[in-house]
């Protein structure tokens, strides 16, 4: 055994509680962010359409494979490999998913940062809005207000780096004293009251005039939107399916060995995927109506959500003070699916290196602060770390579901999703042949495609 001490491994407490962390860790940014301006940018119901085919296909059945692997090793995704596949190379999916970890935390800590610049903001809108130069604005005059705070801001560097600073912070003080009693305890609150905004403000859009058009869009698949860039666009929704599941990297092996053995992984792995994707669509509900009803390019990029919502929110009765509330969740959203990250490496380093947690914490935020500054100075770092999730987890998730399908004891499987037995597995048969055929296909295939594209796009001829 790897693990050498006796003290029993911190676990979940409670089925809710497993649920809520996994979907703390899935639902994030990922959702309210990134996912409304990547499906602008790719043509709206088409996308949203292979997204959900994805999620279900490839995403449950990557989800499922981490928890196993997770908890049948009961450690690290580093470890577990070494532990499971001992003088295999099979360990390196590890190391990537560690990797990787310090790439997503840079970048995602940054934009979360911006929720607490967001925060500040709202209290000044609301208090003071004839200083603060919003009081009287409407329709297209709050839209270019809000655009140009939003371009001020993160063209600036020491208000960015600020909030940076203070959510990296936040977010190793409470991995550095454990999760079950800080974040457990108030995602299980938390949540619902996000998904409660979230529903008033799709209320909101839904009776702006103009909102049809919204809603065709999100809804409607159109596959001629996407005919010029077909394939990227599908490599987008695999990357976002990956990133917006927080699966591919081994967060969910990292939460899979604190899930106790009575724990049904596969309504664990449907719950969380679903809680995920409705998040994601209500986000979408929440904002395309209103981005046509005020005329905001769908397709302009990581603004959009910074820039419709506020536009949103002052046009709304009570204003701004929604906007406060909003960000607030958003930003405490944001905070269970760091927590996540760091604890990727924190594990990693505590049980492969024997620090102590403590001192892992302070090394891999000290090292995540430096990339994260240089997030927030280059816009170019920061879209190139942004866009590299949509690699390497697919990347890592291929690896995973390979391992489970064709290398991993088929006794362990049963036992571990049946819980030993106690639970039935009729779906085994299903799970068996999407993990060792299906999804690895899929990946292997649209990064086929993917590379012919670019090489074809490099050197015309060939094609
Ligand atoms: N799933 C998170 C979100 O949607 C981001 C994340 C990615 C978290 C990868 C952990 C691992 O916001």
């Amino acid at each position: 055994m790897i693990q050498g001490n006796d003290t029993p491994r911190d676990s979940f407490s409670t089925k809710f509680g497993v649920i809520a962390a996994a979907a703390g860790s899935a639902i994030g940014l990922g959702n309210i962010w990134r996912f409304p301006y990547v499906l602008g940018e790719n043509g709206g119901g088409a996308f949203l359409l292979i997204y959900l085919g994805f999620i279900a296909a490839i995403g449950i059945p990557v989800m499922m494979s981490e928890f196993t692997i997770g908890r049948n090793a009961q450690l690290n995704p580093v470890g577990a490999f070494r532990k499971i596949a001992p003088g295999r190379k099979w360990h390196l999916i590890g190391s990537l998913g560690v990797v990787t970890a310090f790439i997503i935390l840079a970048f995602y800590t940054v934009v979360a940062g911006w929720t607490l610049e967001y925060l500040v903001q709202s209290v000044k809108w609301l208090i003071l809005p004839e200083r603060s130069g919003v009081a009287g604005l409407e329709g297209e005059a709050s839209r270019l207000f809000f655009q140009e705070h939003y371009t001020d801001f993160t063209g600036g560097i020491w208000r960015p780096v600020l909030w940076f600073l203070i959510m990296l912070f936040f977010t190793g003080y409470i991995v550095a004293s454990g999760v079950k009693k800080g974040i457990e305890k108030y995602t299980k609150i938390l949540m619902p009251v996000l998904l409660l905004l979230l529903i008033v403000l799709v209320i909101r859009s839904l009776s702006l005039e103009g909102a049809k058009e919204g809603l065709v869009f999100l809804f409607k698949p159109d596959f001629s939107q996407i005919k010029d860039a077909p394939v990227q666009v599908i490599l987008e929704a695999l990357g976002q399916a990956f990133f917006s599941l927080s699966i591919g990297m081994g967060t969910l092996i990292t939460y899979g060995s604190y899930i106790r053995k009575k724990e049904n992984l596969a309504s664990t792995a449907v719950s969380v995927a679903a809680a995920d994707t409705f998040i994601a669509v209500i986000a979408g509900l929440a904002i395309f109506p209103a981005v046509f009803a005020f005329g905001i390019n769908p397709g302009q990029g990581p603004e959009l959500v910074y820039i419709t919502l506020p536009v949103i929110f002052q046009n709304m009765p009570g204003g701004l003070i929604w906007a406060l509330m909003f960000f607030l969740l958003l930003c405490f959203a944001a905070i269970t699916s760091t927590i996540s990250v760091l604890e990727v490496i924190v594990a990693y380093l505590s049980e492969q290196l024997k620090m102590t947690r403590r001192r892992a914490v302070i090394l891999a935020t000290v090292a995540v602060a430096v990339l994260g500054l240089i997030c927030t100075i280059s816009s170019d770092v920061f879209a190139v770390f942004n866009a590299s999730p949509d690699i390497l987890l697919p990347f890592g998730g291929f690896f995973i579901v390979v391992f489970i399908g064709w290398f991993f004891s088929k006794d362990t499987l049963k036992k571990e999703l049946s819980s030993d037995g106690a639970k039935r597995i009729r779906y085994y048969p299903v799970f068996v042949f999407l993990v060792k055929f299906v999804a690895p296909l899929a990946i292997v295939f649209l990064f086929a495609i993917g590379v012919y594209n670019k090489v074809i796009t490099v050197f015309p001829g060939i094609g």
